[in-house]
């Protein structure tokens, strides 16, 4: 799997689709999963909403997103054409396309909704929502020189848009940006925000060091207006493995984003268990007035999966020490505090087996995830810079392959795979050249099996 798609809450349910191969745990013609979900926490599969195979969508039902319209479900997405060889991405054909549902499982596909314009190929992941009596659909494109931008069309009627009118709401200052992938805009705090999934960005310093990025710019926008920016491009998530969000709002007005846990283009260990990809826990955003930045905490409802619970009592780590926190961790949400003035250690912070550190770099003011799994050819870290207030507070979500790092209520994320040989999974806290307080620690084991 790839991409969350369609996420929408419609008739009492969570509905979650995604990108989907059923035959393999190689990406292949895309098909879109569906998952439901009463509370976000707990899921159940269905069968697959949307195979590819009709004229306009003949080589993959590709991203897209869902909205609810008179009691009916709509699923807006791109279309796939191989006009060439198979996975010749130079000579494709990708338009947007309607299904219809009334329960929100079984789905009427409608066709194309809205064509490609002149100069544009590369045209895909609808977004769409309502606002000002208005339907908007943003899609991610390329245009003939390159150069990754947003085009948005609008209508007053969601069955049928004029492709002709459109306008390019945002584009690539970057030269080098050949693609913006997988789009949303949605009001904020005020604000506009636009997220997308830029290709083609060089890294920079601690920047852009995945293959691809996931971000948002945020601004001004009004239906009568371009969008007009007062920040520029802020990664959302930190980590190895984030890419192509989504948001969508529950019913009592939360703004809640799902990415995607996987990278292009890196190795995928799990393929060998059949499987590939995972979306991440599902994230509250609000938007930071003063910095303007979009900040994320995992949902209140995650509490409800809390199993058990371990507390550490507050210490000092002593320099060149380490301390067992628990002999395997798998499931459990690590929730923890250091008191950054007291801390003198160089390197201080968390070890799961071998191959992971979530430490703080006292000489560079970073706190870093550092993953070490040579046997994976996967091997790197990811930082954020430490907020400036005496105590680091990070919660961290681990799974079986996958760790999800919040820090300080919304300050950053950094969201990784992490791949442990068998047995090599002791969590233990660390101090190296000098001591590290640990002021608070909490361990809540995760109920098993949240899929149902
Ligand atoms: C992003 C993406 C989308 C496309 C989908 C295909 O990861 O490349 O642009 O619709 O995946 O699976």
């Amino acid at each position: 799997m790839n991409d969350p798609n369609g996420l929408v809450y419609f008739k009492g349910l969570y509905h979650v689709f995604y990108q989907h191969h059923p035959f393999s745990a190689e990406w292949g013609p895309m098909h879109w999963g569906h998952l439901t979900s009463e509370d976000m926490v707990h899921w159940r599969h269905h069968p697959i909403a949307l195979a590819p195979g009709d004229d306009w969508d003949r080589d993959g039902c590709f991203s897209g997103s869902a909205v609810e319209h008179d009691g009916k479900m709509y699923l807006i997405y791109t279309g796939h054409h191989w006009l060439g060889d198979t996975l010749d991405d130079t000579q494709i054909y990708q338009v947007q396309c309607l299904a219809v549902s009334e329960d929100g499982f079984t789905f009427e596909k409608k066709g194309i909704i809205v064509k490609p314009p002149a100069d544009y190929t590369h045209f895909r992941d609808p977004k769409v929502w309502y606002e000002d009596k208005r339907w908007w659909m943003v899609c991610g494109a390329r245009d003939s020189k390159d150069q990754g931008q947003l085009l948005l069309h609008s209508t007053d009627d969601i069955e049928d848009w004029d492709d002709g009118t459109f306008t390019i709401v945002a584009k690539s200052e970057d030269k080098n940006v050949y693609m913006w992938e997988c789009p949303d805009v949605f009001p904020l705090g005020g604000k506009h925000v636009i997220a997308f999934s830029p290709q083609g960005k060089i890294a920079d310093g601690y920047s852009y060091r995945n293959v691809f990025q996931a971000g948002t710019v945020v601004g001004d926008w009004s239906v009568s207006e371009l969008f007009k920016t007062t920040t520029g491009f802020r990664e959302m998530d930190l980590g190895h493995d984030f890419y192509a969000p989504q948001s969508f709002v529950t019913p009592e007005g939360r703004r809640i984003i799902i990415g995607w846990l996987s990278m292009w283009e890196g190795n995928m260990p799990t393929k060998k268990h059949n499987w590939s990809g995972q979306l991440s826990i599902p994230r509250e955003v609000f938007l930071d007035p003063e910095t303007e930045t979009v900040r994320c905490v995992p949902i209140r409802e995650l509490v409800k999966i809390r199993q058990g619970h371990i507390s550490v009592p507050a210490q000092l780590i002593k320099s060149d020490t380490q301390i067992t926190l628990l002999d395997e961790c798998v499931s459990c949400e690590v929730n923890l505090v250091w008191t950054l003035n007291n801390c003198t250690g160089e390197k201080y912070g968390l070890w799961v087996g071998k191959g992971l550190e979530i430490f703080v770099d006292n000489q560079t003011a970073r706190l870093v995830v550092n993953r070490h799994y040579p046997e994976h050819t996967i091997s790197g870290y990811r930082s954020c810079p430490l907020p400036t207030c005496t105590h680091l507070k990070l919660t961290i979500f681990f799974d079986k392959s996958s760790v999800e790092v919040f820090v300080n209520d919304g300050h950053a994320v950094m969201s990784s795979r992490i791949y442990p040989a068998a047995g090599d999974r002791a969590l233990s806290a660390f101090s190296i050249n000098g001591d590290a307080h640990l002021a608070q620690c909490e361990i809540y084991g995760l109920a098993k099996s949240v899929l149902v």
